[in-house]
């Protein structure tokens, strides 16, 4: 026995009762109507892999039951019997949506292979739309977090922005999230059902770029073996994420351009223009503008791509976040190592995590937490699990920071300052040495050593 069922439906008693009896031995649960109503009521409470359904019918045309089935249950296939010599009608039926057809008289074999086919079809078609689902619930907006105000208004601009088909050119320091960004827009977008196609302009060799993007024909160039379709192709229909386009060289500038602008490509090696229909995101972590003075990034191109910018600010610049985007990581590793979502932050690690600047942003946080539930060992995270620079950053560069001041222009003396520092710590302390190497956070044995280098009074106390 397994678990996928298949309806029958035909007037013919006497056929009706073989398929089933057939293909109950192959394991299938298999339920028989010998008129088409009774069929669609039942699907309305019953899931079912495969219908197999005779063409004509008096009360409704097997054509008329596909339709019907195809709306409300448009993964189910549906095999349709014609009688022997009326392939022509099978084949409309089939550009209508039925998987497959089956003249009378057909062999045991013949059923059971296209029953095979079939389901196995239908199978990919609810596993596809569950990946689907899968990615809309990762890119939607409960798995994109942020409180600050400029990220409220990030969260608008995209609700907003998801509605229409304009081009969006996503911008800001690597790590804040532009490809999230662009992943959202499409899964909140009428084009969702669609492919998303990204194209990392930067990772790919300057010259295969243009048949990335546009394709070719075969023969096109020496190593064009066989046709290529490009990422433009690929995502016809739904929306293609140019990353990294501040990288991209002024010739393919040119032809990107006109695919913006023209909504037309041609492959390389064909003279024909093809018709596209895909949404543009384009994304940076470059200043566009600073490329244009340089000339090394078309004007044109840019008003072209900045119909619709979003700026995603560096996390030292929404420090309200940190928190958020901390207990988010905390939460998805911790589910996805363990099952289970136990584990905090205690609150000297907070401390240390929302000092921190975070230089990488978003995904530096997300692999310091990935890293720090490893070295928990399912306990809470302390300061001790994450990495060094986010502690001595805050412990010593920060702190020196707010103590000292920014060296001058005409430079300073290391020496003189270690001389100036020293003294000030003994003098903090009256003279008291371990007291005053405490504070350098160096050894007694050192202070004394460097004591004795700039020649400063022994006056301790200790
Ligand atoms: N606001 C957010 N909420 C949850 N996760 C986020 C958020 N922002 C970024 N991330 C996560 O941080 C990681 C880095 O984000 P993303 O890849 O989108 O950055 P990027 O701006 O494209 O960086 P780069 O310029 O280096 O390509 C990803 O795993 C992403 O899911
Ligand atoms: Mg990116």
């Amino acid at each position: 026995m397994n678990d996928k069922n298949i309806i029958i439906v035909d007037d013919d008693k006497n056929l009706t009762k073989m398929l089933t009896f057939i293909l109950e031995e192959e394991g299938y649960n298999v339920v028989a109507f010998y008129e088409p109503h009774s069929c669609l009521s039942y699907m309305f409470d019953h899931s079912c892999e495969l219908v197999i359904t005779d063409y004509k019918m008096p009360e409704m045309s097997g054509i008329e039951l596909l339709s019907k089935i195809k709306k409300y249950s448009p993964e189910t296939s549906v095999i349709l019997l014609t009688a022997y010599g009326t392939v022509s009608s099978a084949v409309d039926a089939m550009k209508l949506g039925a998987y497959d057809f089956i003249s009378k008289p057909c062999s045991k074999e013949e059923l059971k292979l296209k029953c095979r086919n079939a389901i196995a079809y239908s199978a990919m078609q609810i596993e596809n739309r569950m990946l689907k689902e899968k990615l809309s619930e990762k890119f939607s907006f409960a798995n994109f977090v942020g409180k600050s105000v400029v990220m409220q208004e990030v969260f608008q601009l995209i609700k907003k922005v998801s509605k229409t088909d304009s081009t969006v050119l996503i911008t800001g320091e690597t790590g804040t999230g532009k490809e999230i960004v662009a992943h959202s827009i499409h899964y909140n977008s009428i084009r969702k059902d669609g492919p998303f196609v990204a194209v990392n302009c930067n990772a790919i060799p300057k010259e295969l770029i243009a048949s990335e993007l546009f394709g070719h024909k075969k023969g096109a160039f020496t190593s064009a073996v066989t046709e290529k379709k490009g990422k433009f192709l690929l995502a016809d229909k739904g929306t293609l994420f140019l990353d990294d386009i501040g990288d991209i060289t002024l010739d393919i500038q040119v032809q990107l351009l006109r695919a913006i602008q023209e909504r037309v490509i041609s492959p390389l090696g064909s003279e024909k223009d093809i018709e596209i229909d895909v949404r543009i995101l384009a994304a940076t972590n470059k200043d566009i503008e600073v490329l244009i003075k340089k000339n090394s990034f078309r004007e044109d191109l840019y008003h072209r791509i900045n119909i619709f910018p979003i700026y995603l600010p560096p996390l030292r610049k929404r420090k309200d976040d940190i928190a958020l985007l901390v207990n988010h990581f905390v939460k998805k590793y911790s589910i996805q190592n363990t099952g289970k979502n136990e584990t905090t932050v205690t609150p000297e690690a907070f401390h240390f995590l929302n000092e921190y600047e975070w230089p990488g942003n978003v995904r530096e946080v997300e692999n310091a937490i990935e890293r720090a539930l490893i070295l928990s060992e399912g306990g809470d995270i302390l300061p001790d699990h994450l990495p060094n620079r986010v502690l001595v950053k805050n412990g010593g560069n920060n702190r020196a920071r707010e103590t000292l001041f920014d060296l001058l222009d005409s430079g300073l003396s290391l020496e003189e300052v270690e001389k100036f520092l020293l003294e000030n710590a003994l003098d903090k302390v009256k003279g008291n040495q371990t007291m005053a190497a405490k504070l350098l956070g160096i050894s007694r044995a050192t202070l004394i050593y460097r004591m004795e280098k700039y020649n400063l009074k022994e006056t301790s106390f200790d």
